[in-house]
């Protein structure tokens, strides 16, 4: 493997011992990889550090402790507590004191602690051809395929390309592989982001792997549609990019991907999917969520509307996450307080399958985090349903935005209906 001048004087420790590890740990990735070189990168979104695993975070702490500074543009992904106030979702002070240790490191390499899924909602928006890093799959799904930028699946990898800059060259970041693999063709008409979620959790269960090109769409979908796509697609297989003609870049609208294997998804499929993540108790359900992945302004301006003048039922919560960046234009926005004057709680940092409710993953007792009671959370991503149901195995309800918002204010859920009926 070729390695750069700058490389090799990182791998001697010319930049510290932090960034000596980290380009040793990205040789030992290029090698398993048989990459046969590095890349500069333009920016990475790397692991929050979880509190829910002391250990993750006193690993956050470590590499920041050694002295690693961020060479490239840096967000943070989701973490375990909302840190600007952990109580309004019931997570203990020792949770989100230790959540609050990894913002600090983070600080100190001088990442942005944005702290959420959707780090293109807070300005990190990486463009055509530049080689990225990321931590979390529905951020590798939107920057391959809406932004035309080049990134695999990765895991602690992207704080090490954070920290050096550079990333082997393999998977997505080679022209060879981001080529269309298979063709899909949609007969069903999705409507806003739940509707494209379980399209894209249909899609990413047809084509397991792979680049699925994405034909028949009777409409352009908005951004926040093709980011829900995405999620979709990722949660149900290991998809990192999709095309749309004339909508990736560089794929134009006559891309058509014949003569590749193909798959369908009809109305019955999407109906399908929503059927499969309502098994909860449609009139005991005690969260409503919205904000998977975490919601964008327009999503903010959507759910204010839906709520404005309503009343969220007794013995109902609602949370709307979202990241900090958003919550903030949309407090100045004069959005939140249609939200919350109707019992909404409005969420940053974190989202149910994120936070203390997986607790049932986390062995430690010292944290002094309990089990969620919940029967039923009800959902407008297939993503979180996903999530919520294996991770914190409880059951769900899986509906649209709109009718989401109805049921939290009515207390019954009301299901997405079948469309082209
Ligand atoms: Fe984000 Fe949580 Fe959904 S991490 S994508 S809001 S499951």
């Amino acid at each position: 493997m070729h390695l750069s001048e700058r490389d090799r004087a990182l791998l001697d420790g010319a930049e510290g011992e932090a960034a000596r590890q980290a380009m040793a740990a990205l040789v030992q990735l290029a090698e398993a990889y048989d990459a046969p070189d590095m890349v500069d990168i333009g920016y990475a979104h790397v692991h929050a550090g979880m509190a829910l695993y002391k250990g993750d975070v006193e690993l956050i702490e470590s590499v920041a402790g050694q002295g690693a500074r961020m060479a490239v543009p840096v967000s943070t992904n989701i973490a375990n507590a909302d840190m600007g106030d952990w109580a309004s979702t019931g997570a203990p002070d020792s949770l989100g004191k230790l959540q609050k240790r990894a913002e600090a490191a983070h600080r100190a390499m001088g990442s942005a602690t944005s702290f959420t899924c959707t780090p293109y909602w807070a300005g990190h928006w990486p463009t055509w051809n530049m080689h990225i890093a990321s931590i979390e799959s529905g951020v590798t799904v939107f920057a391959n395929s809406v932004l035309g930028a080049r990134s695999n699946r990765d895991g602690f990898f992207a704080t090490y390309a954070g920290i050096t800059g550079r990333y082997p060259r393999f998977g997505l970041h080679l022209d060879e592989n981001r080529r269309p693999t298979h063709r899909v063709q949609v007969t069903a008409r999705p409507r806003g982001t739940a509707d494209f979620t379980a399209l894209g959790y249909a899609v990413g269960r047809a084509v397991t792997n792979g680049v699925p090109l994405i034909a028949g769409l009777d409409r352009r979908p908005d951004l926040d549609e093709l980011d829900a796509l995405g999620v979709g697609m990722a949660t149900s297989g290991g998809v990192a990019m999709f095309v749309i003609p004339g909508v990736t870049p560089p794929f134009g609208p006559e891309a058509d991907g014949a003569g590749l294997p193909e798959a369908e998804v009809d109305e019955g499929a999407l109906a399908g999917i929503f059927g499969e993540f309502s098994t909860g108790d449609e009139t005991g359900f005690d969260l409503v969520h919205l904000g998977c992945p975490h919601a964008s302004f327009e999503e903010m301006k959507h759910y204010a509307r839906l709520l404005e003048g309503r009343r969220v039922a007794d013995g109902v919560e609602v949370w709307i996450t979202t990241n900090r960046v958003v919550r903030q234009m949309a407090r100045e926005a004069g959005l939140l307080a249609p939200m919350l004057a109707a019992g909404a709680k409005v969420v940053s940092d974190t989202c149910p399958i994120s936070c203390h409710f997986a607790c049932t993953c986390s062995p430690d007792p010292a944290l002094g985090v309990e089990p969620p009671k919940i029967r039923t959370i009800l959902v407008d991503s297939a993503k979180q349903a996903h999530y919520v149901r294996d991770m914190i195995q409880c059951p769900t309800l899986l509906t649209t935005s709109e009718l989401a918002v109805e049921s939290a204010c009515t207390g019954r859920f009301h299901p997405r209906p079948r469309r082209n009926d």
